[in-house]
C-alpha cells in the first residue's frame, strides 16, 4: 500500500512505495487520487515510466489535452509537452522559458485545465524548481469582508502574463505564432471556485491569464487581482519543488498557482532539465469516497 507524507502544513504530499507503471487495483488508484486531491500537489519519487506509461497514468486524472504550442509536442505522444533548457541546433527541445511567472495552466481556455503532471527525466544539480502556492489557504485566510466581496465575481482571462506582456521577456508567456494567436479568445471564469472533488473554496488563477473583472473598472480590477496574488503567493503558502530524476509531480490547477524558476541554458549534463508534462481536463476516473463533495 502507498504511504502518504504531508509536505508542509497539509499542502503537498509525498507518496512513497508506489510503482505508477503497475498501478492496477481500484483501491490503489482511489488511495492515490484521495492523497492528491486532499493535498493539491503530489510528489511521487523514483518512478520509471515510458512516455506511453506516463500518458496512461495521467489519464487517471482526466482527459489529456495537447498544448497549444503544437510545434513542441512529443512526436509520438502529442499530449506530452517537453520542458527543457537543452538547445539543439540553436533551438530549445521543449518549453525553455515560458512558465516562469505565477499562473494556472489552461485558465485561458473555455474548459480550463484541471490537473497538470510532470515526469522528471533529467534534473539539474541546481535550480529548475517549480513553486506551488495553496489557493485554498489563500482563500480561507482572507478577511470575511474580502471573501464576501469576491465570492461571486467573474474574471476575464486570456493567454498571457498580465504582469509581463513583453514577448521577448523571460517572464512572459511563451510567444504564440500568428495562427496560435487566432485560436485563443477571451474567456470568463469565477474568481472563487468550489472544488468539484473536495468541495473546498479556492482563489482561481488570480495571476497570469487574469486581465479584468466583470463589472469593475480596469484599474480597480487589476488592483484587486494584484492584491489577491500578493496575498496568495506569500512565502508561507508556497511549496518549492527541487526535482530528482524519476519524480512524478502532479498539481491541481483548481486550487494552486505555480511558477517555474528561471535557469540558464544547459552547458553540460549536470545542469540539464527535461520534464515531460501533460495537462488534463474533465473528471478523474473515480472520485475518492473519502473526499466526496456532493
Ligand atoms: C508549467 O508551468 O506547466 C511548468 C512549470 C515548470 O516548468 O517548472
Amino acid at each position: 500500500m502507498i504511504a502518504v507524507h504531508g509536505l508542509s502544513g497539509g499542502f503537498g504530499a509525498e507518496v512513497l512505495d508506489a510503482d505508477l507503471a503497475a498501478l492496477e487495483s481500484e483501491a490503489a488508484i482511489e488511495a492515490l487520487l484521495a492523497a492528491f486531491f486532499a493535498h493539491q500537489v503530489m510528489v511521487v519519487p523514483k518512478q520509471s515510466l515510458t512516455p506511453g506509461g506516463f500518458a496512461r497514468f495521467a489519464r487517471l486524472f482526466g482527459r489529456p489535452q495537447p498544448h497549444i504550442l503544437h510545434h513542441l509536442r512529443h512526436p509520438e505522444h502529442p499530449e506530452i509537452l517537453p520542458l527543457s533548457n537543452v538547445f539543439e541546433d540553436g533551438k530549445p527541445i521543449g518549453v525553455y522559458d515560458g512558465a516562469a511567472y505565477w499562473h494556472t495552466d489552461m485558465s485561458y481556455e473555455e474548459e480550463p485545465g484541471r490537473v497538470t503532471l510532470v515526469y522528471s527525466i533529467q534534473a539539474p544539480a541546481q535550480g529548475g524548481e517549480t513553486c506551488f502556492a495553496d489557493m485554498c489557504r489563500a482563500y480561507d485566510t482572507l478577511p470575511e469582508t474580502t471573501r464576501r466581496r469576491i465570492d461571486d465575481l467573474t474574471v476575464l482571462h486570456h493567454y498571457g502574463n498580465r504582469a509581463d506582456l513583453e514577448e521577448s521577456s523571460r517572464t512572459s508567456a511563451s510567444p504564440l505564432s500568428e495562427d496560435q494567436k487566432k485560436q485563443v479568445t477571451k474567456v470568463y471564469h469565477p474568481l472563487v471556485r468550489r472544488h468539484p472533488v473536495t468541495g473546498r473554496k479556492a482563489l482561481y488563477a488570480v495571476a497570469g491569464s487574469s486581465f479584468g473583472i466583470v463589472g469593475l473598472p480596469d484599474d480597480e480590477a487589476i488592483a484587486l487581482l494584484d492584491d489577491l496574488k500578493a496575498h496568495a503567493t506569500q512565502e508561507d503558502f508556497v511549496y518549492r519543488h527541487r526535482y530528482q530524476v524519476g519524480d512524478v509531480v502532479a498539481w491541481d490547477n483548481f486550487s494552486t498557482l505555480h511558477a517555474a524558476t528561471l535557469i540558464p541554458p544547459a552547458s553540460g549534463p549536470r545542469d540539464t532539465r527535461l520534464l515531460h508534462r501533460i495537462s488534463v481536463k474533465g473528471e478523474p476516473v473515480l472520485r475518492p469516497r473519502t473526499l466526496l463533495a456532493n
